[in-house]
Formats: C-alpha cells, sequence, structure tokens
C-alpha cells in the first residue's frame, strides 16, 4: 500500500495549473481584456483544492496528519468540498461543519464526497463555530483541524501555485500584471497572490473585494446581507493584512449574479457568482489605472453549487449596475506554461529516454 503522502502527490495534476482566461469585452466603445484564472476547473471545481493540497501535504510532511486520521473543518463550503473530495481519497474520515443557508448543492455535494455535515444557523457567529469545531477535534484522538482562516498554509498555497502561475502565464504572453483583484472569504487568495506579485513587482496592485451591502472590511462594521456566497461570511478573517494590500473594491451582489449569468450564457463559462464579483472588480480596477491595463482575477468556482440560488433567476438591473454594460466579445484560454507545470523528474519517469526515441515529442518550433 502506498504511503498516503505519496498517493497525494499522484492527485497533484488535477489541482493547480489551470489555464489563463483573456477575456475580451465592449465598455462604452473600447475594446479591453481582463484575465482570468478557470479555477472551476480543479478537482472539486473550486479554488480551495489549492489549499486543501498544500495544507494536507505540509501536515504530512510535518506528522501533524497520520493515516486515516479525521479531518474536521468549518467552510461555507468550498473548503469543505475539496478537503472531503482529497480527504475521502485518501482514506480520512471528513467533519464539515457549515452554514445552513448556503445553497443546497453545497450540502448535497458534500454528501456525495462522503462528509459529515454539522449545519449552524444565523444565530451562531462564525467564530462560536469554529470555537465548536476546536472542542470536536480536542474530543476526537489524532482529529486533523485545517483551520483555513488562520493558517499560513491558506496563503502560501497561493503564494507558491497561483501567484506564480498568472506571472508566468501573462509573462509567456509579453504582459506584466498591473493589478490583481480577489474577493474576500479567508483572504488567502488575496494574500498569497499578491504578496508573490509584490515581490515580482511592487508596483503591482493587490484588491480585496467585498459586496457593497456587506461592507465590513472598507467600514468596519458588521452588518449587511448579500449573495456572493463564498466571501465576507460576516468575520474578519485573522489571515487578512488590509495594510498590505491596495484599495478594497465593493460590488453589489445583483452586478454580480447578471455578469456571472453573461459569463455563463454568453461564454459558456459556468462559473459561479463570486467569479462574476470578481470580473466587475477587475474591470473597476482598470478603470483606475486605464482601460490597457493587465489586470487578473480567479474564477473561484463552477456554477453546479448555484443552481438553486438567485443565479437562475432573473436578476433586476440598477442604474448603477456595471454588468449590464458590457458587451462580452470572446474568450481565449492561455496554456499552463512549462515554468509553473512541467515536473522535470516526473517527465523522465513518465518518458525513459527508449521511448522518446522511439516516439519522439513533437518537435517545438521555438526551441528545434
Ligand atoms: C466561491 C468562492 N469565492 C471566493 C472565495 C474566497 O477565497 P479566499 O478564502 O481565498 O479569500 C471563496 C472561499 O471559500 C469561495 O468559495
Amino acid at each position: 500500500m502506498l504511503d498516503t503522502a505519496i498517493r497525494l502527490k499522484r492527485l497533484k495534476s488535477l489541482i493547480h495549473n489551470t489555464p489563463l482566461l483573456a477575456i475580451d469585452f465592449l465598455l462604452a466603445g473600447a475594446r479591453r481584456t481582463i484575465y482570468a484564472k478557470a479555477e472551476h476547473l480543479n478537482m472539486s471545481g473550486s479554488i480551495k483544492d489549492r489549499i486543501a493540497y498544500g495544507i494536507m501535504d505540509q501536515a504530512y510532511q510535518d506528522g501533524e496528519l497520520s493515516p486515516a486520521a479525521p479531518i474536521i473543518e468549518v467552510t461555507s463550503g468550498n473548503t469543505g468540498i475539496a478537503f472531503a473530495a482529497l480527504g475521502r481519497n485518501l482514506g480520512h474520515p471528513v467533519t464539515i461543519f457549515m452554514p445552513d443557508w448556503v445553497s443546497r448543492e453545497r450540502y448535497n455535494i458534500l454528501k456525495a464526497y462522503g462528509a459529515d455535515i454539522v449545519t449552524f444557523g444565523k444565530e451562531c457567529s462564525l467564530a462560536e463555530v469554529i470555537g465548536r469545531a476546536e472542542e470536536l477535534a480536542e474530543d476526537t484522538p489524532g482529529a486533523f483541524l485545517p483551520r483555513q482562516f488562520a493558517s499560513v498554509g491558506n496563503i502560501q498555497a497561493h503564494y507558491s501555485t497561483t501567484g506564480p502561475e498568472i506571472w508566468w502565464q501573462l509573462k509567456f504572453h509579453g504582459l506584466t500584471p498591473q493589478a490583481f483583484v480577489a474577493g474576500v472569504g479567508t483572504g488567502g487568495t488575496v494574500m498569497g497572490v499578491g504578496a508573490f506579485l509584490k515581490e515580482m513587482a511592487p508596483a503591482i496592485l493587490a484588491h480585496p473585494l467585498e459586496p457593497k451591502s456587506a461592507p465590513l472590511l472598507s467600514s468596519g462594521t458588521l452588518a449587511g446581507e448579500h449573495r456572493i456566497e463564498g466571501i465576507s461570511d460576516g468575520y474578519l478573517p485573522p489571515l487578512l493584512n488590509l495594510a498590505s494590500l491596495d484599495r478594497v473594491i465593493g460590488v453589489a451582489d445583483g452586478d454580480a449574479i447578471i455578469m456571472a449569468q453573461k459569463l455563463d450564457a454568453e461564454l459558456g463559462l459556468g462559473v459561479g457568482i463570486s467569479s462574476g464579483a470578481n470580473f466587475l472588480g477587475a474591470v473597476l480596477a482598470q478603470n483606475d489605472l486605464g482601460g490597457e491595463a493587465v489586470v487578473a482575477t480567479v474564477f473561484a468556482d463552477d456554477n453546479k453549487k448555484y443552481l438553486s440560488t438567485d443565479l437562475l433567476r432573473t436578476e433586476q438591473p440598477k442604474n448603477e449596475y456595471l454588468a449590464p454594460r458590457i458587451e462580452l466579445l470572446s474568450v481565449q484560454a492561455l496554456k499552463r506554461v512549462c515554468y509553473t507545470c512541467c515536473e522535470p523528474e516526473e517527465c523522465l519517469a513518465a518518458a525513459p529516454l527508449a521511448c522518446t526515441e522511439e516516439f519522439p515529442p513533437p518537435v517545438c518550433p521555438r526551441r528545434k
């Protein structure tokens, strides 16, 4: 029987190295482009596969996660789904604490992946639920708590994978990013990608994004509801350091829904509501810098988790909305690039020299 840490590594190619989508559109008569990582193509359908993979890999190395040990996590959905998919694959029982107000699909997907689910209502704060999960872990021998809201492994996963992929995919096309935008759930994406990009070029802006109707980051007030599942859980995530980031961008949830509907129905992308928000946030960041600016974001998950939500209902446009004014033109999927994609040792192992002599790889016109 293979070691669980090795079995995890064998799943690596199901996660990471997503294509970068170059989306062309018209706004006020001008042709513009936004770049978005197709994170909905990861193993369990979201960007959270990256942190589940990174945190489990590190925990195996540190001896904090033993084979068959229970995994317990608090999540509004995607992180739980990611830990359930990877965890069950590797033989771990997985218990997920999740709000009862998230879409039914999230609950059912977790069930399908074989997770045990503990739900909590709006009367319970996220901080209280995190406390309950900690208590269960204390009473469960060998239990492992990934703690996505507090674990630096969350930021590290984006610093070492999402950030470099964005940088190199753009560089491969002669482009340098000028800004990056991501909706804040735990803050892991914007913190990790932001840190990597700022290290490559300090002038690059990293914007956290939040719903306009629940402006916790920009106002510090815990109030307001919104429909962008996965971000702004009514909790200031301890991983988020606003001082290391640039201005907070606000997007209305109705606008995000209309934008996601357009990305799905007009470009066939099949992304969720936070992807609509991120696309609009990227357009707003581009407005600051000029229409030609290179701005990147992430399409965090797919539309399958939102089939029972307002994503599938008619949303009334409002005068101040941006999405109705955006005319989507086309999408080009930019390939994974060798800088972040190639595992030299794996390539050597997979294609021994004898094999390449018999079936030589196609000739690359750039490197004959
Ligand atoms: C759909 C979706 N978008 C965005 C995010 C936010 O990402 P992060 O937790 O890295 O801030 C999440 C987090 O769960 C999510 O599920």
